[in-house]
């Protein structure tokens, strides 16, 4: 018998248990390799469709689909053991109805292991956020600036600057808690606004250019460590310049290759002889 001790995996139930307690730590990821570095550190891991951006290099989320949320879902499950991983259900796998979003979300559960799922949307969602929670599939609601309503909003613009934008990202948040959401990301919304809503819900607000204010904070992982130079938003933070470093490593590798200084003795496979009588070269068996 293995007496391997095997680390828990933070539930949906923890998550939501953190509202008004210590702040949730919640990045993206989207492949296995980046998911492992990220998992010791984070509560939260989200596959977020913003991958079409940053990974695919699309100009919106809305090219994204449920098959590649699944692939990149299922990527992120095999790399971490403790984070809770949340999917995105892309644009147009959704909102026709509770039914499709149903059969989307399903798949997306069974196919990738995640804890839960995540969709945009306000009040007109409720309907269906109600109809998930209550057939066993958690929801993190996304309101404020939503990326996939890129062209009904003209743009990626930060909400509430209005009183009535104020109002209707109220409505929309609480809405989505009735509805029976475990947690809300708050995206690109002023500070007094994501404070009112922190303040009136009973789930935890997920702030994205929210403010402090917000029970948690999520940001893009490649845009904290410097891989995603697109376009660097205000409420960014970065922690590293990956971008550089790869940049140089690919200089310092073309310089050796076309010096002929790589590959080096010590990368070559040698014959069995060779090898022993000195060259320390891996042999292939
Ligand atoms: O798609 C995404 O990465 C997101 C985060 C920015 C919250 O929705």
């Amino acid at each position: 018998m293995s007496t391997v001790a095997r680390v828990k995996r933070k539930s949906i139930p923890e998550i939501r248990a953190r509202k008004g307690a210590e702040p949730l730590v919640c990045l993206t990821a989207y492949t296995t390799q980046m998911a492992r570095q990220l998992d010791p550190h984070v509560d939260l891991l989200l596959v977020g469709d913003s991958l079409g951006m940053v990974l695919y290099g699309f100009d919106s989320t809305l090219p994204v689909t449920l098959e590649m949320m699944i692939a990149h879902g299922a990527a992120v499950m095999r790399g971490t053991e403790r984070a809770c991983v949340i999917v995105d259900l892309p644009f147009g796998s959704y909102q026709e109805g509770p039914e499709q979003a149903f059969r989307s979300a399903a798949r997306v559960m069974a196919e990738t292991g995640a804890n839960g799922v995540k969709l945009e949307g306000g009040a007109e969602m409720a309907g269906t956020v109600r109809f998930l929670t209550q057939r066993c599939i958690p929801v993190c609601a996304h309101v404020g600036l939503m990326p996939q309503a890129v062209n009904a909003m003209g743009g990626f613009k930060a909400t509430g600057r209005s009183e009535e934008e104020a109002e209707r990202v109220m409505r929309d948040a609480q809405a989505m808690a009735d509805a029976g959401a475990f947690a809300i990301v708050l995206e690109g919304t002023l500070e007094p606004v994501a404070a009112a809503i922190t303040a009136a819900l009973p789930i935890p607000t997920i702030g994205i250019g929210a403010s402090p204010a917000c029970d948690g904070q999520i940001l893009v992982s490649e845009d904290v460590v410097g891989l995603f130079s697109d376009f660097t938003p205000r409420f960014v933070k970065r922690y590293a310049d990956l971008g550089r470093q790869i940049s140089e490593a690919a200089a310092a590798y073309a310089l050796d290759v076309r010096a002929r200084r790589f590959p080096a003795q010590e990368h070559c496979f040698m014959p069995k002889a060779q090898a022993r009588s000195g060259g320390q070269a891996r042999s292939p068996a």
